[in-house]
C-alpha cells in the first residue's frame, strides 16, 4: 500500500464527476492537466485537438469567458487576458511588424501611449496621433506603411465618440485594419465588430467586471486574428487567471442592468453640473451639448451613454485638486466602471505620460477631472459633485 503522502496527494487531486451542470462556471484553479501520452500533449500545445494542457495556453474557466464574450460581441472567437493592456499588446503585436505604422487618436488612454513608446517604438513600428473625430485628418495620416487604425468607442477621458462605421469604411478602403478599445462602452452599449471593426478589446477591469476587484482584459474578432493574438499573449505570458475569469463571468450577468443605472445616474449628474458654479464645461455624450451627441444616440443601445464624464473646472489645476479633496460620496482613485463613483485627475494619473501640449491636443486641460459615475443614489451624487465643484476654498 502506498505511503500516506502518496495517498494524500492522489486522493486530494481527484476531480469530481458533476452529472448535473453547475449553475455557475467552476474556477479551474489548476496550472496543468494530465494527458495520456506525449502525442496528446504535443497536439494540445499546438491547439490541434480540443482540451487543455497548461493554463498559460488555455483553461476551462477562460474558455467559458471567451465563449461568452464572443457571443456578446458577435465575434467568431475571443481571448481572455491578464489585463486590458495585455489584450492591447496582443492585438498590436500580432497585427504589426517592424516598418509598419499605426494611427492612434490624440485623445486616447495614456496606457496606449505607454505601449507605443515602451514597446512599439523600439520594435520599429511607427505611429501617428491624429484627432480621429476629424476624418480628413485620419485620411491624410494613412501612408503605404499604415496597417492599423486604433480607436476608442468613447475616448478616455474626454468622452469623444468615434464614428466606427465611417472610419471602418475609410480604413478598409485603404487596406488598413481597425481595432477598437470599447472599454468605456462595454458590449451592453455597442458592438464595434457589427459596425465594421476588425477586432475589439476591453479592459474587463472596468465595466464588465464592474466591482473594482479584478484586473483583466479580452479581445474578440475573426478566429484567425484571435489565434494570432493568442500566440503573442501565450509567449508574453499575458494569459488570464482562472479566478479573475470567474469574476468577469459573474460581472457579465449584471452588466446590462448596471449600464442602465450608470447611464441614468450619469445623465442626471451631468445635467446638474452643466452651468453649476465653478464648472466651465461638462463632457458627457448623453448631453445635447456634447459634440457627438447625435452619433452617440445612433450608436449606443437604448439611448444609454454610459457612466463616464469629464468636467472642466473654471480654476484649472488647483481647482481640480481641490475638487478631488472635497468629494465625500465619490472616491478619489484611478480606474473606472465600478459600482462606486470614482474621481481622478488624468493629468497626474491615467495621462501622466502627456506633457501640457499633448494634454491640449487630447482635448484636456490640466484641470480636467474624470468622473466614473457609479450606482449610488443620483441625488447623493449630485449634492456631492456639485458641492465639490463650487469655487472658493
Ligand atoms: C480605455 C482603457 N483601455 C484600456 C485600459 C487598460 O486596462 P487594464 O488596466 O485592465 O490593463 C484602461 C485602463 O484604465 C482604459 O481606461
Amino acid at each position: 500500500m502506498p505511503g500516506f503522502s502518496t495517498r494524500a496527494i492522489r486522493a486530494a487531486s481527484r476531480a469530481p464527476d458533476a452529472p448535473q451542470p453547475p449553475v455557475n462556471v467552476p474556477i479551474y484553479q489548476t496550472s496543468t492537466f494530465e494527458v495520456g501520452d506525449a502525442l496528446e500533449l504535443a497536439e494540445l500545445l499546438e491547439f490541434q485537438r480540443p482540451g487543455h494542457s497548461y493554463s498559460r495556453y488555455s483553461n476551462p474557466t477562460h474558455t467559458a469567458l471567451e465563449a461568452a464574450i464572443a457571443e456578446l460581441e458577435g465575434a467568431e472567437a475571443a481571448l481572455a487576458t491578464a489585463s486590458g493592456m495585455a489584450a492591447m499588446h496582443g492585438v498590436v503585436l500580432s497585427l504589426l511588424h517592424a516598418g509598419d505604422e499605426l494611427i492612434v487618436p490624440s485623445a486616447v488612454y495614456g496606457g496606449m501611449l505607454g505601449l507605443v513608446r515602451s514597446i512599439l517604438d523600439r520594435s520599429g513600428i511607427g505611429h501617428v496621433s491624429v484627432d480621429t473625430t476629424d476624418h480628413a485628418q485620419v485620411e491624410a495620416a494613412i501612408t503605404d506603411r499604415t496597417r492599423l487604425l486604433w480607436l476608442e468607442t468613447i475616448s478616455n477621458p474626454t468622452t469623444a465618440v468615434a464614428d466606427i462605421e465611417a472610419l471602418a469604411e475609410l480604413a478598409h478602403a485603404r487596406d488598413v485594419l481597425l481595432a477598437v478599445d470599447s472599454t468605456f462602452a462595454s458590449p451592453a452599449l455597442a458592438n464595434p465588430l457589427a459596425l465594421g471593426a476588425d477586432i475589439v478589446v476591453h479592459s474587463t477591469t472596468k465595466y464588465i467586471g464592474g466591482h473594482s476587484d479584478l484586473i483583466g482584459g479580452v479581445l474578440a474578432g475573426a478566429a484567425e486574428r484571435v489565434a494570432a493574438a493568442r500566440s503573442v499573449v501565450i509567449n508574453a505570458g499575458g494569459n488570464a487567471a482562472p479566478f479573475e475569469a470567474f469574476l468577469v463571468l459573474r460581472g457579465l450577468k449584471t452588466l446590462a442592468l448596471r449600464m442602465e443605472r450608470h447611464s441614468s445616474n450619469a445623465l442626471a449628474v451631468a445635467t446638474a453640473l452643466e452651468g453649476a458654479p465653478g464648472v466651465e464645461r461638462v463632457l458627457y455624450p448623453g448631453l445635447a451639448s456634447h459634440p457627438q451627441h447625435d452619433l452617440a444616440m445612433r450608436t449606443f443601445r437604448d439611448g444609454m451613454a454610459g457612466g463616464m464624464l469629464a468636467i472642466e473646472l473654471e480654476g484649472g489645476r488647483d481647482h481640480g485638486e481641490r475638487f478631488l479633496g472635497r468629494v465625500r460620496v465619490a472616491v478619489h482613485a484611478t480606474s473606472l466602471g465600478s459600482v462606486e463613483t470614482l474621481v481622478s485627475h488624468p493629468a497626474s494619473s491615467s495621462h501622466r505620460q502627456l506633457d501640457d501640449a499633448e494634454l491640449a491636443a487630447a482635448g484636456m486641460s490640466p484641470g480636467t477631472v474624470r468622473v466614473s459615475i457609479g450606482l449610488e443614489d443620483a441625488d447623493d451624487l449630485i449634492e456631492d459633485l456639485v458641492g465639490a465643484a463650487r469655487p472658493g476654498a
